[in-house]
């Protein structure tokens, strides 16, 4: 694999997600479409040299027959990928379920279900035993491809169990495991029931990566304190295996965004969005329409800053791109409409015959109408109630060469480590001070603006995906290299 002649043997890597890059959608009983998305990991991997990854995930379709799955399989090989199947049940108790209704809320500290999100978690073991079931089924389709030398980078809260299952095939293997999340204080991941067991999985990776050193902390932490293990400098121990324990953040490919905004495409649209905003400033928010991004809290904040500064009202607009996602999961559904009835009420409010001042959209825009956005810009507002990193912060910054405006980030966002000195940082809870601080980022003078931008985008174009990846693959090879070390001392 990867070897030919007079080139070195490349590195194998399986990269195993709960979802894989691509969305499939199926044309006939054996014909399937894919469009690849190229997310960050994507691009992030594809820079790694010297490195031949292949993709393992759930494809987000059901396929309940043989021929579906054979086509599938099929299609997705050119692409490098290799499907989990996971019928609905699964789906709704694993991913719906445990995944979204229980983990992600309690990792972004929004605690465990209460009220209406109890009634769907009754029952928390069958959803906890879905969640276990599915880890293994990557398991098993990992453990069906791999080969010896291969590395198995595992990732995000997905797929905590999945590290246990993988070294309970093959001791020898590999295995890395990266949370895209943030991880919570200890006092807040001991409420979970099944807490030791993810703990415990986990620590069977070779290399545990978290975005930021806090993260990485407080893993340490619920370590030493629930499961009684010793923390280390470099990881936790248990009876003698040392499991790796570090911080690796996470960046964009910055020059996939400067190349965007050279395209005649995106200059058109960069002249017709400036005529259309005319007179106005531009602020922004692009996120996934999900509880933790704090949406209905910086619309809030907006109203406040239009209460306080009437002036304002007619010069400013603020353009929420807000991306369905999670659509089954009902407190994403809840939050859908409790941020439409926000935005008709400010827009009722605040509103003209001709303007109004939230334009607001459910759904994704594509990587080049984005770009465009992010170049026409004044203020950017990430107002994340907590976020493993949110990389919205970064791909403005990337997009701002010209502008140079003003990123509003809230400091409960891994990014804040990074751009902290050059952001206006703020708690999204506090809906004052996020007022407060639009109208400090609207009033700044040119000088500020630079001086903050160019910190940022010092930082953004030299801590790239690439360097991210890189630096994660080559630290888990040495891991490895440490832990035969050790068994031969
Ligand atoms: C977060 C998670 C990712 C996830 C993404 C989209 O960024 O860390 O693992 O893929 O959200 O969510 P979805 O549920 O649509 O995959």
């Amino acid at each position: 694999f990867g070897a030919s002649e007079g080139k070195p043997m490349k590195q194998r890597l399986l990269v195993v997600a709960n979802r894989l890059p691509v969305s499939a959608c199926r044309r006939g009983e054996d014909s399937w479409s894919l469009e690849i998305s190229a997310g960050g990991l994507v691009s992030a991997l594809l820079g790694v040299k010297d490195v031949d990854a292949k993709w393992i995930g759930w494809a987000g379709v059901n396929v309940p027959d043989v021929i579906g799955q054979k086509a599938l399989i099929k299609a997705l090989a050119e692409k490098r990928c290799i499907p989990v199947f996971l019928d609905e049940q699964i789906v709704h108790q694993y991913y719906n379920g445990y995944c979204n209704n229980i983990l992600w809320p309690l990792f972004h500290y929004l605690g465990l279900p209460q009220e209406d999100r109890l009634a769907t978690t009754h029952n928390f073991q069958s959803q906890f035993d879905a969640y276990k079931k599915a880890n293994q089924m990557f398991a098993d389709v990992v453990n069906q491809h791999y080969e010896e030398g291969d590395i198995v980078w595992c990732h995000d809260y997905h797929l905590m169990f999945l590290p246990k299952c993988l070294k309970d095939y093959n001791s020898k293997m590999k295995v890395g495991w990266f949370l895209h999340t943030p991880f919570p204080s200890s006092e807040i991941h001991r409420t979970l029931p099944s807490r030791l067991e993810l703990l415990r999985s986990v620590l069977a990776a070779d290399l545990v990566g978290f975005h930021t050193y806090d993260y990485a902390r407080h893993f340490v932490s619920a370590c030493t304190r629930i499961l009684e293990l010793e923390g280390m400098p470099e990881g936790v121990e248990d009876q003698g295996k040392l499991t790796r324990v570090a911080a690796f953040p996470i960046g964009i490919d910055s020059d996939r965004f400067q190349r965007a905004l050279e395209l005649p495409r995106v200059k058109d649209l960069i002249i017709e969005l400036t005529q259309r905003f005319a007179g106005r400033k531009v602020m922004l928010g692009v996120d996934r329409l999900d509880m933790i991004k704090g949406i209905p809290q910086k619309i809030l904040a907006f109203e406040k800053f239009l209460e306080e500064n009437p002036v304002w009202c007619d010069k400013v607009i603020l353009l929420q791109i807000a991306v369905p996602t999670r659509t089954d999961v009902p407190e994403y559904q809840k939050l859908t409409s409790q941020v439409h009835e926000i935005v008709g009420r400010i827009n009722g409010r605040f509103g003209t015959l001709t303007a109004v001042p939230i334009h607001h959209l459910d759904r994704s825009l594509d990587f080049l109408e984005l770009c465009a956005l992010y170049a026409v810009t004044d203020v950017a507002l990430v107002t994340s109630l907590r976020d493993g990193m949110n990389l919205v912060s970064y791909e403005f910054v990337a997009c701002q060469g010209v502008k140079k405006g003003v990123l509003i980030l809230s400091e409960f966002a891994g990014a804040a480590q990074s751009l902290g000195a050059g952001a206006l940082l703020v708690n999204p809870w506090n809906i004052t001070e996020v007022a407060d601080s639009i109208a400090k980022a609207l009033n700044m003078p040119a000088d500020e603006r630079e001086k903050r931008h160019r910190h940022n985008y010092a930082h953004v174009t030299t801590h790239t995906a690439q360097d991210w990846a890189e630096t994660f693959v080559s630290e888990l090879n040495d891991t490895v290299v440490e832990a035969q070390i050790r068994t031969r001392q």
